[in-house]
């Protein structure tokens, strides 16, 4: 499916991996959309991801940035414009990452100096990001950011354990740097929050295929995949969607207004 939606238009994306990444899906939809993309990732993900895979298959360059880095950042963003020869038109954050979840500490018994880097690499990086492209003012008009977020920033999931709180300061940085980044350059800031995913972060989740289940019996449509995200994220690049700013989008199928349903019953 494609619609030449992003024609002409040129952005960073953050955080493919591997073909279930998010955001190696929202990438090959933008290139199919006509979008000439720069991609990036951390560089140890350089090494284990498959990412020069696909910085071939759609003719981008790959990038290596350290997201909790800000002279990475800068690095990056002046690469990419250079290569554009122009400003960006859109960037998408799609990086996450905790520590005490992957050394399985229970909420009740967090390593705040893990917290700390959990909080910088899923939510900090992102105000980080922002900064940068404010800085170096590489933002063209109209131009739209995007953080991949989840329900548990509102709601209690207890297995999701700190990354609830970096998710609520996720959504919380969209809102705050959409204002002024919407009064300086008309640019938007969204936040788009996701059903569960198979991808290595969600299933770095205690107990995710249950609550994967969980989520496609509660959620009327059943539970958006990532190719469905990757085409939400095209129409929230393209010029379709210029009005809309400072919002958290539940992208799930319906699960953020359920209570209950009888397939969850049985
Ligand atoms: P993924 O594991 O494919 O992507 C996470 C990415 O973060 C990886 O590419 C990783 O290299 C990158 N990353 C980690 N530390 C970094 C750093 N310091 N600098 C730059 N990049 C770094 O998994 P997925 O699921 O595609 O995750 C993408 C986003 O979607 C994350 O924000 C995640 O929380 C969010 N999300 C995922 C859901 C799921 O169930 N998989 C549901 C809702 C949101």
């Amino acid at each position: 499916m494609n619609h030449q939606l992003l024609q002409g238009k040129k952005g960073i994306i953050f955080g493919a991996l591997d073909e279930q990444s998010i955001a190696w899906k929202v990438a090959e939809q933008c290139a199919a959309e006509g979008a000439q993309i720069v991609l990036t990732n951390a560089p140890v993900a350089m090494r284990f991801g498959k990412i020069q895979e696909l910085g071939e298959k759609i003719n981008a360059p790959v990038i290596p940035a350290d997201a909790t880095k800000t002279e990475d950042l800068e690095n990056l963003i002046n690469q990419a414009t250079e290569h554009f020869g122009s400003s960006l038109d859109f960037v998408l954050h799609s990086i996450g990452m905790s520590l005490n979840m992957r050394k399985k500490r229970d909420y009740t018994d967090l390593n705040y100096e893990w917290m700390h880097k959990t909080l910088d690499i899923s939510a900090i990086s992102f105000h980080r990001l922002m900064q940068s492209l404010w800085k170096l003012d590489a933002m063209n008009e109209w131009g739209s950011i995007v953080a991949l977020s989840y329900i548990a920033a509102q709601r209690v999931f207890p297995d999701y354990n700190e990354m609830a709180e970096a998710k609520a300061l996720l959504e919380s940085f969209a809102r705050s740097f959409g204002y002024h980044f919407g009064k300086r350059n008309k640019v938007r800031v969204n936040t788009v929050s996701q059903s569960p995913t198979i991808t290595t972060a969600g299933s770095g989740v205690k107990g995710f295929d249950d609550f994967y289940n969980y989520a496609a019996k509660m959620s009327p449509l059943g539970n958006a995949s990532a190719e469905d995200c990757a085409r939400f994220c095209a129409v929230l690049f393209s010029d379709y969607t210029r009005m809309v700013s400072m919002q958290n989008l539940y992208h799930d199928g319906g699960f953020s207004s359920m209570g209950v349903s009888p397939e969850v019953l049985q």
